[in-house]
């Protein structure tokens, strides 16, 4: 993906969506798409995918992730490549990422920010404004939109001077920071994808009884809108009030309750009892806020429970310390398939119960 992203399952989405079996008739719900590595897992074996995370940064690269060839013609620009040549031809010209989150900040605020140089940042701005001016002008889709958000997304990760995410920036520039800001085309696969994306939070999003649906909350107390501040500017393109050292944009109304350790074991409860989903897939760490033990005891409510663990290897890690640990399999998904009420009626009547 080129995202560095805090959970990303990159590694091991093949390995989650074998656990889904067969695709169905019903869809594969990622519910917590993030970069969107699942969904795409899921759409290559054939699935129709339905994506929602509550950041439209995030949603923004699920849709990038799913993308099949057939989906973004670019019709009206001469195809994907041209229309990326253009992008990276563009002169700097710059705007409110120069303005705040490159050395130029310090000539209109106290801070000299040093997330990108000054002419990265101007053509980051200018990469931005013409994707506007595209969509505005109905020259591209909102799929071929967010296809480009991502990619330049993308791009700037590449060159971010951070160490990984973007809760703050780094104060001596790295090799990579001092390159050239570019997208790179995508490859997109030979097929379509049948793909609904949400953006919204979790406990709005309607499943039916047909769908398997795939959770993977956070699990410590680092907050996405807060860490990916930066991204969440690019890809809504506007110019919030930012603050602080880091130049963070307001977060709090994006703030997750499963990053808080009092709230994070209702808010999983809550969510598996509300599901309608034939399947439900849940991801989490030994390393979370809830123990094993008592996710495990609590969710035996909402059905047949199976623990599935899952190798990680060399899975990202936010500092050196936690990565001298090396291979662990700290990552385990609990299967949950519900039981319906006609499903313990069967199996009461069958054991005498009702005789
Ligand atoms: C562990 S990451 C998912 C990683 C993803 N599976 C991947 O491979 O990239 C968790 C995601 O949940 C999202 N999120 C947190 N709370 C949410 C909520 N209440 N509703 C929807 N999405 C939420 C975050 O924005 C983040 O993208």
């Amino acid at each position: 993906m080129g995202v560095r992203y805090i959970g990303s399952k990159a590694r091991v989405a093949d390995t989650i969506v074998d656990l889904a079996g067969a695709s169905g008739s019903g869809r594969f719900v990622d519910a917590f798409s993030g970069t969107g590595s699942v969904a795409a897992a899921a759409a290559a074996k054939g699935w129709n995918v339905t994506i929602n995370d509550s950041l439209p940064s995030a949603v923004a690269m699920s849709v990038g992730a799913v993308l099949g060839v057939n989906d973004v013609p670019f019709t009206s620009m001469g195809g994907y490549k041209n229309t990326i040549n253009f992008l990276n031809d563009l002169s700097g010209r710059p705007g409110f990422i120069h303005a705040q989150y490159s050395p130029a900040s310090a000539s209109t605020g106290a801070v000299e920010r040093r997330y990108f140089t000054e002419a990265n940042a101007a053509r980051l701005d200018a990469m931005r404004a013409q994707i506007r001016m595209w969509s505005a002008g109905e020259d591209i889709t909102w799929a071929e939109e967010q296809l480009l958000l991502a990619d330049l997304m993308q791009s700037a990760n590449r060159v971010a001077n951070i160490s990984g995410t973007y809760g703050c920036f780094l104060k001596r520039w790295t090799p990579a920071a001092l390159r050239a800001v570019e997208l790179t085309p995508r490859h997109l696969s030979s097929r379509s994808t049948n793909f609904e994306a949400v953006v919204g939070d979790v406990f709005d999003l309607e499943t039916t009884e047909e769908d398997t649906v795939y959770y993977d909350p956070p699990y410590t107390k680092r907050q996405y809108s807060a860490y990916y501040h930066l991204l969440e500017t690019l890809h809504a393109g506007d110019e919030p009030e930012v603050g602080g050292v880091t130049g963070l944009r307001p977060w709090q109304e994006k703030a997750s309750a499963f990053c808080y350790k009092t709230r994070a074991l209702d808010a999983l409860t809550r969510l598996i009892m509300g599901t309608k989903a034939r399947q439900v897939l849940l991801s989490y760490s030994t390393e979370g806020h809830v123990a094993k033990d008592h996710l495990v005891n609590a969710l035996t409510e909402a059905g047949h429970v199976t623990v599935h663990e899952i190798k990680t290897i060399g899975r990202y890690r936010p500092n050196a310390q936690a990565s001298a640990g090396g291979d662990t399999v700290d990552e385990y998904v609990i299967e949950i398939n519900p039981v319906k009420l006609s499903d313990s009626a069967y199996s009461a009547d069958r054991a005498g119960v009702y005789a």
